[in-house]
Formats: structure tokens, C-alpha cells, sequence
């Protein structure tokens, strides 16, 4: 090619890449497209499993000091500063939901019930579960799995079995309504639901 080719090439590039720009079918993406959900999916586990161990530690350790009883108003995010303080950080709402509560506010809706169902069914075949995001009008969703453990028994698991009667009785007290317990070891509870403000 000589160089006036050369040139009569880049010219039409050039112009082509004009006419590109001022298609409206080729505009910039909008915002609302541009968003990273493997950004949120990611800080929504970090939070999630944050809140968990703080959430056992604290479990935990009000056991040991006077048994389960002392320990009820513990498994409570709202009793946990953590819980605030990351909320804050993040702009973030951070919640448990489940299809058996003990707590009614903590009810799972219905995209929350059918990704639960999802889980259950992988846990079968053997799969391992993974977080859920979801970009919504004014807000970005993401959920995550709770696994019952060994530790949450004595306040989840079966009554008189695991979970002592005075430890029941309560629990009743307090949550007449009670649904969550009759678990076992390694079953899924609930969902981490972490909801983030769209940044404008
Ligand atoms: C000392 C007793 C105790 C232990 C141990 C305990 N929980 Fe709870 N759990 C409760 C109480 C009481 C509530 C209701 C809290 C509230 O008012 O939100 C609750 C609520 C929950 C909820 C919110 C949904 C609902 O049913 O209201 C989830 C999820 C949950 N527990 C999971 C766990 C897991 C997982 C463990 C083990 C790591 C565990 N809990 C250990 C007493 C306990």
C-alpha cells in the first residue's frame, strides 16, 4: 500500500469511529450496567463471615461464662457493635433470613425461600453453595448460606436431646412463636441477607 493508502485507511477509521460514537445504539453503558456484582457478591461475604465468627466467638464465650440460658440474647445481630459498625462502613443493611424462625422478623420473603430451597437441593447432590447477587432499583442484593454447627445444638438442635429444658423454656419466653429448632449438624438454617445502597 503507499502512503496515500495508508492514509485513506486511518481516515476511514477515523470516521468510522466518529459515526460509532454518535450512534445511540453505541452509547457509553449507563451506570446502572457498569456495576462490578462480583465486587458486591465479594464484600458481602467478607461482611457475612466477619459478623459469623464475632457472632461465635460471642456465643460462645457467654456459654461458657452461665450456660445456653445466658447466652439467648446473644444470637441477636442487633447485640453484636459489629454488626452497626460494618453496616455503616459499607452502606450496607446486613440481616438473617429463614424459612423457620424463632424471631418472626426475620422471615424470609420469597426469592430468599427459593434460593434456600436451591441450597438444600445442592447440599444433596453434594455441591458446594455460592453467594447470590442481585442488582435491584435502588439497591444491590446478595445472599449467602448459615450452616448449622455443633455449637448452635444446645439452642437449635432437638429438644431435651440437645437443647435443655430450662434452656427451652426460655427461649419460649421469650419467642412463644418459636420455630428454628429440630436441626441437626451441618444443615442449612438461614440465608446472610446483605443489602448495599447504590452509590449515585
Ligand atoms: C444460646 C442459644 C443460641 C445459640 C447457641 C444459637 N442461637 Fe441462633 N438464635 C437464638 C435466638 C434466641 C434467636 C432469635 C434472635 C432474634 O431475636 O433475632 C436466634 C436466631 C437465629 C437466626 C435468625 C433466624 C431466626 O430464626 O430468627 C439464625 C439464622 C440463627 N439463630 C442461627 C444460628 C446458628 C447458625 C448458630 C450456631 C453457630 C446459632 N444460631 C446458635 C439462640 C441461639
Amino acid at each position: 500500500m503507499n502512503s496515500k493508502g495508508f492514509l485513506l485507511v486511518i481516515l476511514l477509521f477515523t470516521l468510522n469511529s466518529c459515526k460509532e460514537n454518535t450512534d445511540p445504539q453505541q452509547k457509553v453503558q449507563p451506570a446502572e450496567q457498569a456495576i462490578d456484582t462480583r465486587e458486591y457478591l465479594k464484600k458481602g461475604q467478607q461482611i457475612a463471615m466477619q459478623t459469623q465468627q464475632v457472632l461465635g466467638t460471642t456465643l460462645k464465650q457467654k456459654i461458657a461464662e452461665g450456660g445456653p440460658e445466658n447466652a439467648i440474647a446473644f444470637c441477636n445481630l442487633r447485640a453484636l457493635p459489629i454488626t452497626d459498625s460494618l453496616a455503616k462502613v459499607h452502606h450496607a443493611r446486613i440481616r438473617r433470613v429463614t424459612n423457620k424462625t424463632r424471631n418472626g422478623v426475620n422471615r424470609a420473603n420469597s426469592e430468599a425461600l427459593s434460593i434456600m430451597k436451591r441450597y438444600k437441593d445442592q447440599l444433596e447432590k453434594g455441591e458446594t453453595l455460592e453467594g447470590v447477587v442481585y442488582v435491584k432499583n435502588d439497591h444491590i442484593q446478595t445472599y449467602y448460606p448459615i450452616m448449622t454447627a455443633h455449637l448452635c445444638m444446645q439452642c437449635h438442635g432437638i429438644p431435651v436431646t440437645d437443647i435443655k429444658a430450662g434452656t427451652m423454656s426460655s427461649i419460649l419466653e421469650r419467642y412463644p412463636a418459636d420455630r428454628a429448632k429440630g436441626y441437626t449438624p451441618g444443615e442449612l438454617r438461614g440465608l446472610w441477607s446483605i443489602q448495599f445502597e447504590k452509590q449515585p
